[in-house]
């Protein structure tokens, strides 16, 4: 028997839509593996009603077959499913570094990350790595066509999840197909900026950084009282602030002495627009 603490992620940080990730100190999944002839589903946990149990609808299922390693699989929910915290990959994720050992397969943490993503495309419909990576390899990750790089980095972070549901597949239908040039110079250089503040473990520059003018406002749409959230996290400190992946889930960079102002005016903020929601005073893991 294996068991796997696979953490929550955040993509995109603005500027690095599809290439950025973070892996997040908490929330986590739990995944345990056994042997078995033929591969069984459970899943316990914050939001296991919403979660198929079937291999073949369920993201760990894809992740069995690409190691053709059929078990008893039991997943413990600590990632609330349809958050922005990268709860499909998170299952997928452990499952992958799971049934590496059980097996033993033999693939190292870098090579598991393509695993992981297969199980991706099971629900948003795209074999997206910058969620699994960062559950995998920890810290502040780079997905580009050659591969992933990760570095560690040390920033602070809040995460603030309203009481709503969006689903990846939904939140990706609203993804311009366009961008123009001057927008596009705009996210390189706040991407550039980011990346630099992670390997520096810079709050000022990794929230400078996270600003995006393309996806972020299409995407901040879907989610109600996100511009007066994200008002709020600014005016208690934040560094910077973007929608968490594909939300609803909105993540602030920051100091470590003004998290917890900042959690309390984000909560604040989502319940005047009569949203209830939970914040995690986080960092990166
Ligand atoms: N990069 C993906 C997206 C992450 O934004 O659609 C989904 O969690």
């Amino acid at each position: 028997m294996v068991t796997v603490r696979a953490p929550a992620t955040s993509a995109n940080l603005g500027s690095g839509f599809d290439v950025f990730g973070v892996a997040l100190s908490r929330p986590a999944d739990v995944i345990t593996v056994e042997r078995a002839d033929r591969t069984t589903i459970e899943v316990t946990g914050v939001g296991a009603q919403y979660i198929p149990e079937d291999p073949d609808s369920n993201t760990v299922g894809a992740v069995v077959d690409a190691l053709d390693a059929p078990a008893r699989i039991h997943i413990d929910k600590g990632v609330r499913p349809a958050s922005g915290l990268g709860s499909s990959a998170a299952s997928a994720a452990g499952a992958a570094v799971a049934l590496n050992e059980l097996y033993d397969r033999g693939l190292s943490r870098h090579e598991l990350v393509p695993v992981a993503a297969e199980g991706e495309a099971v629900v948003s419909g795209v074999a997206h790595s910058d969620n699994v990576a960062p559950s995998i390899l920890g810290g502040f990750t780079v997905t580009a066509a050659d591969g992933t790089t990760a570095v560690d980095a040390d920033v602070p972070l809040v995460v603030c999840l309203p009481d709503v549901a969006v689903s990846t597949r939904d939140a990706r239908r609203v993804v311009p197909e366009t961008a123009s040039m001057d927008d596009l110079v705009a996210t390189v250089g706040n991407a550039a900026t980011l990346a630099v503040g992670m390997c520096r473990s810079d709050p000022d520059l990794v929230g400078s950084g996270m600003c995006d003018p393309v996806v972020t406002p299409e995407r901040a749409r879907l989610i109600t009282g996100y511009d007066d959230v994200r008002e709020a996290a600014f005016d208690a400190g934040a560094t910077g602030v973007t929608v968490s992946g594909a939300g609803p889930a909105i993540i602030a960079a920051c100091h470590d002495d003004r998290r917890q102002a900042i959690a309390a005016s984000m909560l604040d903020a989502f319940a005047a627009a009569g949203i209830e929601a939970r914040a995690y005073q986080t960092k990166i893991g």
